[in-house]
């Protein structure tokens, strides 16, 4: 027995998410992103997080042959960001200001937070593969984040 994915997608759009912009850059140096929301922590010792990436996805290939990455979490204000790298657009960066931390990988200029990373693992997970990176720096502002919610950007109300 299973649920269809209407259903499957209705009941998990009430589970609320960040949303972020996963960044690697492949062997020939060309950047790579995407919005990705099934982004969170996993251990604290060691300090890992998981991203899960569709097999489609351009950076899946990407990340099944590099190690080094980023996640970049978005504040309320990066929702045009957000639709930008979720959108078929030939180079997302034009235009996307960015700087390089330890992994090489693009880090997204005013994120709330940014995240860097080495993949030490990739489990199966259907249409997806779950990436397990251990966290090798890390930072965040007092911003506010840009949530997605019911298949919908939201804000916090407080
Ligand atoms: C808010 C939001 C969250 C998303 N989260 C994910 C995700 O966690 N994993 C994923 O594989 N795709 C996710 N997507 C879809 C990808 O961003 C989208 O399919 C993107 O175009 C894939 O990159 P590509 O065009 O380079 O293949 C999300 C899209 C949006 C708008």
């Amino acid at each position: 027995m299973s649920i269809d994915s209407a259903t499957f997608r209705s009941v998990l759009g009430r589970f609320v998410s960040g949303v972020t912009i996963v960044t690697a850059r492949d062997e020939a140096g060309v950047d790579h992103g995407m919005t990705a929301s099934a982004f969170c922590s996993v251990s604290l010792d060691p300090p890992l997080v998981l991203v899960s990436i569709a097999h489609d996805a351009t950076l899946h290939p990407v990340l099944l042959e590099q190690e080094e990455m980023a996640v970049s979490i978005l504040t309320a204000s990066q929702e045009a960001i957000a639709r930008r790298f979720a959108e078929k657009l030939d180079n997302r960066f034009d235009g996307v200001g960015f700087t390089r931390g330890v992994t090489g990988a693009p880090l997204i200029d005013g994120a709330l937070a940014v995240v860097e990373g080495r993949v030490i693992h990739r489990h199966p997970g259907g249409d997806h593969t779950i990436f397990v990176a251990e966290v090798l720096a890390a930072s965040a502002t007092m911003d506010e984040p840009l949530l997605y919610y019911r298949g919908g950007y939201a804000h916090l109300a407080r």
